[in-house]
């Protein structure tokens, strides 16, 4: 039991590196899909992907991992993490995503309303639900540089412990993101289009950015909100297909631009579930189980994109 609990902690930290280098399920179910002629390679790759996990189960390759990443200065030694993370995950019963062919769309809601879907897997949209924060305003770009700049060690939390994304872009760090070209941050024409996000974990970060906007008024009281909230922002490709490795249930408040999400079930529940796409606009609230439906995003074409993230449970 021990040795799976540290297994499991260790693969969700594997995984979450994975989703960091922004590469895509898909390319993953094509990988395992193209039928390929046996060759001694195939043993090979078998021989080492149990050899790995059966370091992790036991922390050695995290100790060692741990020695490299102190050693070269660099945060990764198993990168391409995808085939421990997709033969380890739980096959699905399918019974979140059974007759489920649109979201649950609501026009504002109270907590009362609310409580019956609270806890449901199913993918539910509540229009202009956030229009009263403070944060539809003041959340930019800027404002997120300006709190960066100011705080070496937040930098260093992100870098550390709250998680950087860089999805399709060529950034290695939240510094870089801030550190670039006026032209491009605003997107414009020839310059190389950006998505990232980050987990904002510094306490004093955190709580600035909560000033701007409170918990979500239609949650339940009772539930539990976590101590690291995701900013997403950017153009275009948002974030590629993948599943969220989180405890918790997860909601997003879209702050600024339309933003299309692509859904769908496992593929051992691709004959009985649908793909679902969907656009969330300014102000919206989109609640997803992000760990049993794989997502992507599309930016609308010429918008900027900037959203928060957040478990509860
Ligand atoms: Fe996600």
């Amino acid at each position: 039991m021990k040795h799976n609990e540290q297994f499991k902690r260790e693969f969700l930290a594997l995984s979450e590196r994975y989703l960091a280098y922004g590469l895509s399920i898909d390319s993953l179910e094509n990988a395992i899909r193209k039928p390929k002629r046996f060759n001694k390679n195939i043993l090979l790759y078998s021989i080492v992907f149990l050899l790995i996990a059966i370091l992790y189960g036991y922390n050695i390759l995290h100790i060692l991992s741990s020695l490299f990443i102190n050693i070269r200065g660099i945060r990764c030694i198993v990168p391409n993490n995808y085939f421990v993370w997709e033969a380890t995950r739980q096959i699905s019963d399918c019974s979140f995503c059974i007759n489920v062919s649109k979201p649950l769309i609501f026009n504002n809601i109270s907590k009362g309303d609310f409580a019956p879907y609270a806890y449901t897997s199913k993918p539910v949209i509540i229009r202009n639900a956030f229009l009263h924060w403070p944060a539809m305003k003041e959340f930019d770009f800027e404002f997120f540089k300006k709190m960066y700049h100011e705080n070496e060690e937040a930098y260093k939390s992100v870098d550390e412990e709250c998680q950087f994304l860089h999805f399709k872009s060529d950034f290695t760090s939240l510094r870089d993101v801030f550190s670039m070209d006026q032209k491009r941050v605003t997107n414009e024409p020839g310059q190389k289009s950006w998505y990232v996000g980050w987990g904002n974990c510094h306490p004093e970060i955190l709580s600035k950015m909560r000033k701007y906007y409170p918990k979500p008024h239609f949650l339940p009281d009772d539930c539990e909100m976590p101590s690291k909230e995701y900013v997403f922002m950017g153009y275009d490709a948002g974030a590629t297909m993948h599943l969220d490795y989180i405890n918790r249930l997860m909601w997003q408040a879209q702050l600024k631009g339309s933003k299309t999400w692509h859904i769908k079930a496992a593929p051992e529940c691709e004959k009985q579930c649908n793909s679902l796409s969907f656009i969330v606009k300014p102000g919206d609230a989109i609640l997803l189980d992000t760990r049993v439906w794989y997502h992507e995003t599309t930016i609308t074409p010429g918008q900027f994109s900037l959203s928060i993230q957040s478990e509860y449970g």
